[in-house]
């Protein structure tokens, strides 16, 4: 059968060529906003009288009619279809008749996968703000149930200094609070409609971009029609944002994987979010961290996918852009998805306080704290740095550790040294006396906590 747009040629196609150039295996995704555009399309005609009234309500009725089949499982997306919109056309006309053909009027398929591509990452935008949202509580809440826990914070991955569980779950929390503003700030740019761009240049009816844009929720209108039809910057940007949630996402699986090993055992994952192995009956992985890691690398991958398909393309409209929409449509499903997991895992697992106090007792992670004491009693610190490092080397030579060492041993160093050292090496007291804003005291966390519950509730 002829193409829809014949009339150039013949529209006769190879069918190797028809199923290379057509998209509708991936774009029928966005039905619901190619309908719901058209349904205000056929308003604004109407209302503008570039179409009769009667012909509105003939298309609005069809266009409702397809949309709730589609919904029902009651019409399928045929395939040999070139694209979305071609498909709900070809389908209105032969429903309705020849008034089918009067949708078209007044703008083209670029400006229609525009506007269809906004709708759609619009409202999966939402949907990621909701499930980030979530997560943010996940966090909160474990952060409020282990504020005490007793943990080494590492630097270099080396034992560093005494921190709360709490504390780095709120770095999390924080994190994502980020990704969330990102989020919201990109759907701004992203709520601009530019349908009525037509091809590329506009058109010589007298439409009314503000009234379709307003029927479909925009906040305003694309204001030069070349770049209306041509922007991608809605897409880059989302993915952005999106390779971003990945990175916080698989840094943080990164650590579930680690503390959840042998070595550290700080945490207990669910059975519900590990697997075993077909082999060795001892294991527990942690398959779903793992994967989260791994697919942050696939969606790295689609921002790199548009951006590259875009550098090169001369204004306006090319069909390389066809290619914008499997990588954005995968990197928001995956996404989705490691949020949701990422959730789970965090509201399942267990913390194990009583190996983060082991492993933080070994370390030598209150040195800091006994230069801070000499400092405290008038030494600079430079100087008391330099003290306690030579006691923390002489300790690991002997076999000791500082809450031991005797009084006597530490006057050797410096006369300074009283018997209150010991309450100030303290572990307990280290992370207690961290009142500074942000820092891991017991306060401190509460005060990350009511912050970002403050935040959410906004
Ligand atoms: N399927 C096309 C896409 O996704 C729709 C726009 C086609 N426009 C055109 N002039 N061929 O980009």
């Amino acid at each position: 059968m002829a193409k829809m747009w014949a009339g150039r040629t013949g529209g006769i196609t190879e069918k190797l060529a028809d199923d290379f150039n057509s998209s509708i295996r991936f774009d029928s995704k966005m039905y619901r906003e190619d309908i719901t555009g058209s349904i205000a399309h056929a308003k604004m005609l109407s209302k503008c009288g570039i179409i009769e009234n009667s012909d509105a309500d003939a298309l609005i009725a069809g266009l409702e009619g397809i949309l709730s089949d589609i919904d029902n499982g009651i019409l399928d997306f045929d395939p040999d279809c070139e694209d979305i919109h071609m498909f709900v056309e070809q389908v209105l006309t032969e429903r309705i008749g020849d008034v089918g053909k009067k949708l078209h009027t007044a703008r083209s398929r670029n400006d229609q996968v525009a506007l269809d591509l906004r709708m759609y990452l619009r409202s999966r935008t939402d949907e990621m703000i909701e499930k980030a949202t979530a997560l943010v509580n996940a966090y909160t809440e474990k952060a409020e149930e282990y504020k005490s826990a007793i943990m080494p914070g590492y630097t270099h991955l080396q034992r560093a200094q005494p921190i709360t569980f709490g504390h780095h779950l709120m770095a999390y929390a924080m994190m994502l609070l980020r990704d969330i503003d990102r989020l919201r700030d990109c759907r701004k740019r992203m709520n601009v409609s530019p349908i009525g761009c037509c091809a590329l240049a506009g058109t010589t009816y007298n439409t009314d971009r503000f009234y379709e844009a307003e029927l479909l929720g925009f906040d305003g209108i694309t204001l030069n029609s070349l770049d209306g039809v041509s922007d991608r910057d809605f897409s880059v940007e989302l993915m952005s944002n999106i390779a971003l949630i990945m990175m916080h996402l698989s840094r943080f699986s990164e650590e579930l994987i680690l503390w959840s090993s042998w070595e550290f055992k700080f945490i207990e994952l669910s059975d519900s979010y590990t697997t075993g192995s077909s082999i060795m009956p001892q294991k527990k992985n942690p398959d779903m961290a793992e994967l989260v890691r791994g697919k942050t690398g696939r969606v790295y991958g689609d921002l790199i996918t548009l951006l590259t398909a875009l550098k090169g393309l001369p204004l306006a409209y090319n069909k390389d852009m066809q290619e914008d929409k499997e990588c954005v449509f995968d990197s928001v499903e995956t996404v989705i998805m490691c949020l949701d997991i990422t959730k789970g895992m965090i509201e399942t697992m267990k913390a194990i306080p009583e190996n983060m106090l082991k492993a933080a007792q070994k370390g030598f992670i209150n040195a800091t704290d006994l230069a801070d004491y000499l400092v405290k009693k008038g030494m600079p610190f430079r100087q008391a740095y330099k003290i306690s490092g030579g006691i923390v080397a002489d300790c690991i030579k002997n076999g000791q550790v500082l809450e031991t060492l005797p009084l006597s041993e530490y006057k050797k160093y410096s006369d300074v040294f009283e018997e209150d050292l010991y309450n100030e090496i303290d572990l307990k007291t280290c992370v207690e006396k961290r009142i500074s804003v942000g820092g891991t005291s017991v306060a401190s966390v509460e005060a990350q906590i009511k912050y970002v519950k403050e935040i959410l509730a906004k």
